[in-house]
């Protein structure tokens, strides 16, 4: 695989709004991270991924973008975007924005235009059809609504938004919208960012044909479209070839094949990308489907493509409540940590799963504020379910769970503000803090300070050959990662009873473990191993 440093890279994920606030708000803001640049630095990471903070209305907590040139007041100014740009790079650390082009917010001066008149210069700038009120053009659904279609009463036409009403999609086949973005991708880059996480990006492409589907519940006919490629590449050629932007898209609906086809090197289109089928897919921990998805993806990109590691984001409940153990939460916190650095990929670390924060389960819908959640409950109660039955099958994929304010300290609303946190912070904060995790030589955040530092020194990490030593095995996950003669063996208890093994190796070969003791032949529960050895 050829080198590059974004493949060594190690992402730290800045939710803004729940990471620090700087002025009493409640909300977390730019200057806010700011003030914990010093933090992000320490943990030893090199890319900083910025959660979207252009002016917003806000309806999808910044996903819902009305001009992409200005800063979200709740976040701050445009200097202190500035100054934040420039204090990273002082400390050698990479920013990267979110791009969000599928769609832009009902309120952009784009598609109020658009749906001022049918003949205004952006009439088709946005996907429009006829249709007869009541009767949407198609019975398709959109992620966050029974139907993807909006009635708009000037044109008397339904517009397309694959999420809430108030994010209508661009129509990607006009020349002049994809000009219009690929200026502002230029007009970012100029201004110093390093590259862009894509939003959704593999649903910019539309389907020829809006006719039905015999299934509307599966919203593969959303995304991956034939002629995605095609975009792909023109938006490489206008405005990434002969750059060092870093790109990761989000492409749902993408099994490996595809995935090379977005991520291969001689392809030009992306640099690396997040697939679903853990986050969307995988409800809780299924450990030999979860090693069937790492050998297919590694099968199918490896040596030309990479993809990226993640098992939480602001859109997913924390790792170790879904895929790890409330119980273990230390053991299992660190173990997953293990796992991700040392797989095929890059690693992406969400802010407080390096403290091993938890997700948060709200007993009374109306705490959650996130609009998927509040449309999606809305729904079925008015289809007749029980309140009780939603809320509890709802609970623990709700991404609010993910969004609670990041854990400082033990002081009131955890250090995160001196003001009311627009969202409760998880009460755990007590025990669970920065403040802690930093006074503890064992926490989760010391170890996580090892994974990083590993990887900068270990080249086998991100370009050994990946081989699975136990496939059938349904709680012990072992593999190697093999370059130059280096093995690094990675054994792994991903379960919460002991086992034993035959997989051990002798101590003086262990580099990293997540117990005090090692029994060469059983691992506690969530008990992690990290040995290396060196072939005569
Ligand atoms: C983002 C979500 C957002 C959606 C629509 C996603 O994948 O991560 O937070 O709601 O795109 O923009």
């Amino acid at each position: 695989m050829n080198r590059a440093w974004w493949k060594e890279a190690v992402v730290y994920q800045v939710y803004w709004r729940s990471f620090k606030d700087s002025d009493g708000d409640g909300m977390g803001d730019l200057r806010g991270v700011m003030e914990k640049l010093d933090y992000i630095a320490s943990l030893g990471v090199d890319v900083i991924w910025l959660n979207p903070c252009y002016t917003s209305p806000d309806v999808d907590n910044g996903y819902d973008i009305s001009d992409y040139y200005t800063i979200m007041k709740k976040a701050g100014t445009m200097s202190d975007l500035e100054a934040l740009i420039t204090a990273a790079h002082e400390r050698g650390l990479k920013l990267i924005l979110d791009l969000v082009v599928n769609h832009t917010s009902d309120q952009h001066a784009w598609f109020k235009e658009s749906r001022s008149s049918r003949t205004n210069e952006k009439a088709d700038w946005y996907i429009w059809q006829d249709g007869v009120k009541g009767t949407p053009p198609n019975n398709w659904r959109s992620y966050f609504a029974p139907s993807p279609w909006a009635w708009d009463e000037t044109r008397e036409q339904y517009y397309f938004h694959s999420f809430a009403s108030e994010q209508p999609d661009l129509n990607w086949e006009h020349p002049a919208v994809r000009e219009a973005v690929y200026s502002m991708m230029r007009w970012w880059a100029n201004k110093g960012i390093d590259g862009f996480r894509m939003d959704v990006i593999n649903l910019i492409k539309k389907r020829a044909t809006y006719d039905d589907v015999a299934d509307p519940l599966d919203l593969s006919y959303l995304g991956n479209q034939p002629g995605i490629h095609e975009l792909l590449q023109e938006m490489h050629r206008e405005v990434l070839a002969g750059t060092d932007l870093f790109t990761v898209g989000e492409i749902p609906f993408v099994g490996p094949e595809d995935g090379l086809l977005y991520v291969g090197e001689e392809r030009n289109e992306l640099r690396t990308l997040f697939h679903f089928e853990v986050a969307d897919d995988m409800e809780t921990m299924d450990l030999p489907r979860f090693k069937q998805i790492q050998k297919r993806w590694y099968e199918a990109l490896y040596p030309s493509g990479i993809a990226s590691q993640f098992l939480n984001n602001h859109d997913h409940t924390r790792q170790v409540t879904r895929f790890g153990s409330e119980r273990y939460r230390v053991e299992s916190a660190k173990l997953l940590g293990l796992m991700l650095h040392t797989l095929p990929g890059i690693p992406y670390i969400y802010q407080g799963e390096e403290i091993g924060m938890t997700g948060i389960r709200f007993s009374d819908p109306e705490s959650y504020r996130d609009v998927a959640f509040r449309n999606q409950y809305a729904e079925r109660i008015a289809a007749g379910e029980s309140p009780g039955t939603v809320l509890s099958s709802m609970q623990l994929r709700a991404r609010d769970n993910s969004r609670t304010p990041m854990q400082w300290n033990t002081g009131k609303a955890a250090g995160f503000t001196i003001g009311t946190p627009w969202m409760a912070v998880n009460p755990n904060y007590r025990e669970i803090n920065v403040e802690a995790a930093e006074q503890d030589p064992n926490s989760v955040l010391a170890f996580y300070r090892k994974l990083i530092d590993l990887r900068k020194t270990h080249p086998v990490m991100v370009y050994g050959i990946y081989r699975d030593l136990a496939i059938q095995d349904p709680y012990l996950y072992v593999y190697e990662r093999v370059l130059d003669g280096v093995t690094w063996r990675v054994v792994l208890n991903v379960h919460d009873e002991p086992v034993t093994t035959t997989f051990g190796l002798p101590e003086e070969q262990l580099i990293l473990t997540n117990y005090d003791t090692a029994d060469i032949n059983r691992l506690a529960p969530y008990e992690a191993r990290l040995y290396q050895y060196e072939m005569p």
